[in-house]
């Protein structure tokens, strides 16, 4: 499909709180390159729905989701910004998409599998349909690159056989869209279990940190952050806890991981926390400090989300159309 630029589209879903690992495994190359794409960024609201969600609570978490993004320095007058529920596009090639996914494919999922061992009393068919509906996200908008964490890795590659399989039948009607995973931070784990991945739903708050938290909050939960035996600051695959933190201390202040490890040599892990908690805090100051501005304007970001749902209409109707169009449904006159 013709395009005057290339296009970059990534999503949060709106659960839990944004945690320091969303900020440095996807929002921070959002920031690195929104500049150089049209840049479309969405909150995955629907996406959230295969989770059970108290309306209330869900309708404050999205807003403040979205007050986020304008925080980080995502702008919604040169970037789209706006929620998935309000571009009804979505759901049409979702539909049009499941048609073209077989059931092994998303029963083999890993997220699916995962989310299905968590929420045993709840296997809806949303969250198998789950890859589908992102699939239909990043085609919608002939997406060139999606930025995202690691483990969006399968999810992406199911995009690419779908998108492939369509143009196979159809000529070229999707982009097939490239996943950019940074090298390092693209998984960052729990403060309490550095075996598993920083989960913006987990229950235990001294295992997350929010994008948004108060500096003494951050200072606490890294003083209390698992490390392993030994005292040395060094990176190293066998002690997941201390390089966890150095991973996080390398993206918060930019350096590599040599010149963090040459940094504290001869201190210990608890100046080394202390220091990991600081560097987050200085990030992340001008982030909450926007924020608690915006939340207060429900008005402008209500403004806002109606106009970046009308960029993205606008875009995501043409695509819509032509798949209906290949696919042989009667147009609409
Ligand atoms: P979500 O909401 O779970 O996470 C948002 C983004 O943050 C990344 N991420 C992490 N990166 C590093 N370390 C971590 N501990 C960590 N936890 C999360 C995720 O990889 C993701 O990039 N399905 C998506 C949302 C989505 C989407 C899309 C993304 C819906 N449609 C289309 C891209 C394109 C999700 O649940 O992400």
């Amino acid at each position: 499909m013709f395009k005057e630029q290339k296009v970059l589209l990534s999503g949060i879903q709106p659960t839990g709180i944004m945690t320091i690992g969303n900020y440095i495994g996807a929002v921070q190359n959002w920031l690195k390159l929104q500049d150089d794409y049209l840049s479309v960024y969405f909150i995955a609201d629907l996406h959230a729905l295969t989770i059970k969600q108290d309306p209330t609570e869900f309708r404050q978490r999205a807003l403040s989701f979205y007050a986020q993004y304008i925080a980080f320095g995502l702008d919604p007058e040169k970037s789209i910004l706006y929620f998935q529920s309000h571009v009804p596009e979505h759901t049409k090639l979702s539909w049009a998409l499941n048609c073209f996914t077989y059931v092994g494919e998303a029963q083999r999922m890993t997220q699916f599998k995962d989310k299905s061992a968590k929420h045993q009393d709840n296997i809806n068919m949303g969250l198998m349909d789950y890859p589908v509906l992102m699939a239909a996200d990043i085609l919608l908008y002939q997406s060139d690159l999606v930025p995202v964490g690691i483990d969006q890795k399968q999810h992406l590659e199911l995009t690419r056989d779908i998108a492939m399989r369509f143009n196979n039948r159809f000529g070229d009607v999707f982009t097939i869209p490239d996943g950019y995973i940074p090298k390092n931070g693209a998984k960052i784990k729990s403060l309490q279990n550095p075996l598993m991945k920083m989960s913006k739903s987990d229950p235990d708050p001294n295992a997350t940190v929010s994008v948004i938290e108060d500096a003494d909050s951050i200072m606490r939960k890294f003083k209390r952050a698992v490390t392993d035996s030994g005292n040395e600051i060094i990176f190293d695959e066998n002690k997941p806890g201390i390089s966890n933190l150095i991973s996080i201390y390398s993206e918060m202040t930019g350096k590599t991981i040599k010149e963090t490890e040459n940094e504290f040599v001869g201190k210990g892990y608890g100046d080394f926390k202390k220091a990991v908690g600081e560097a987050v805090v200085e990030k992340l100051r001008p982030v909450r400090e926007e924020y608690e501005r915006l939340i207060k304007d429900k008005a402008y970001l209500l403004e806002t989300a109606k106009k970046g749902a009308e960029k993205a209409r606008y875009i995501a109707s043409r695509t819509v159309k032509k798949v209906y169009k290949k696919l042989g449904l009667v147009e609409q006159e």
